[in-house]
């Protein structure tokens, strides 16, 4: 992070959801180097002791719960324990999320509601708790969603479904929320590089020079490019955007859908 002037979120509060690893963890970091406080939320003990330790470099307060987005009282607890140790948060931001490549007709229907559960379900929940505890007028609601949200990638069926309803969260949450001064909006990554999702969804440099090919960068994004338009999200910079489903891709959505691989689709 170095083209933005430091301190635009100096004495803020930010809960990150999904805030231990990759594209998450990055935004966490830019937004702790801007000077806001940090707390984390996800499943293993182990990657939020090591990203407490990890954002503990840019000298703002950090501190991490384990806990489960599909499980409300877990994440009101975590939300919770944030505002009795920093205040209430101003910038909540709802990262969390599973993916992997199946076609549809391979599915469980527990593989499906897995990933609607995390993604959506999860993003409602960090949202609903950060309601109820958040700073309004303010606070600033920063959801990550993912082109499958906009256009149709073979053998991504459930995360298609749970990142388009993460849009639609977005915009009906803006509305409502809106006159209190709470600001919702969603950001869509690109093909970010060093990231769990890309290992899972291009695991070759063919599939990954083929994806490239379609972007109109012609390149995978890094998770810095990601974590400065969440800091424009989170600060008095976008105090008049609210709603926004915003990309940070390079340009992929320009060319709509990848072609369908073979194997991929029917009930093969
Ligand atoms: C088909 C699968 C599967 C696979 C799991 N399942 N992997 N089905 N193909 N590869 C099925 C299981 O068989 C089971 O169904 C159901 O899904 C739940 O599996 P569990 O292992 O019990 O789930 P859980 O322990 O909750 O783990 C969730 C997970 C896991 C999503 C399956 O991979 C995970 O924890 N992921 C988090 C990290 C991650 O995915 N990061 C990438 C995010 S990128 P049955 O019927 O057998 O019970 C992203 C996409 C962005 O979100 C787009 C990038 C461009
Ligand atoms: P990642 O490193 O796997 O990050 C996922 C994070 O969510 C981890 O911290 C994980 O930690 C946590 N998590 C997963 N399930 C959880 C649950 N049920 N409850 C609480 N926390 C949970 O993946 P990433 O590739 O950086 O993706 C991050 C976000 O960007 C996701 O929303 C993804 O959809 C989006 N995105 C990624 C790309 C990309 O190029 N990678 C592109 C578009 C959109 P635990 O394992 O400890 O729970």
């Amino acid at each position: 992070m170095s083209v933005f002037r430091r301190d635009l979120l100096r004495g803020r509060v930010a809960f990150v959801a999904g805030g231990t690893s990759g594209i998450n963890l990055g935004i966490a970091h830019a937004l702790a180097a801007h000077g806001a406080a940090i707390a984390v939320l996800s499943r293993s003990e182990e990657k939020v002791a090591a990203a407490i330790a990890d954002l503990g470099r840019h000298g703002t307060p950090v501190s991490g719960q384990a806990g489960d987005v599909r499980v409300y009282a877990a994440v009101e607890q975590a939300l919770g324990a944030v505002a009795e140790t920093f205040g209430p948060p101003d910038i909540i931001v709802s990262g969390a999320a599973g993916n992997f490549v199946a076609p549809a007709a391979k599915l469980s229907a527990n593989a499906f509601k897995t990933v609607v559960d995390i993604d959506l379900l999860g993003t409602f929940n960090v949202l609903r708790a950060g309601y109820a505890v958040c700073r309004k007028p303010g606070t600033a609601m920063i959801n990550i969603s993912a082109g499958q949200s906009t256009t149709a990638h073979w053998g991504q069926a459930h995360v298609s479904a749970a990142k388009a309803g993460v849009d639609m969260l977005t915009r009906s949450l803006a509305g409502e929320w809106g006159p209190e001064g709470i600001r919702v909006n969603a950001i869509i990554p690109g093909p970010i590089d060093g990231t769990e999702g890309m290992a899972r969804l291009a695991p070759t440099a063919e599939a990954r020079r083929e994806i490239e090919s379609r972007i109109a960068l012609r390149r995978y994004g890094t998770k810095d490019e990601v974590a400065q338009m969440a800091v424009f999200l989170a600060s008095e910079a976008a105090s008049y955007v609210t709603g926004a489903i915003m990309y940070c891709d390079g340009g992929q959505v320009l060319a709509g859908a990848r072609g369908m691989p073979d194997g991929i689709g029917g009930p093969g």
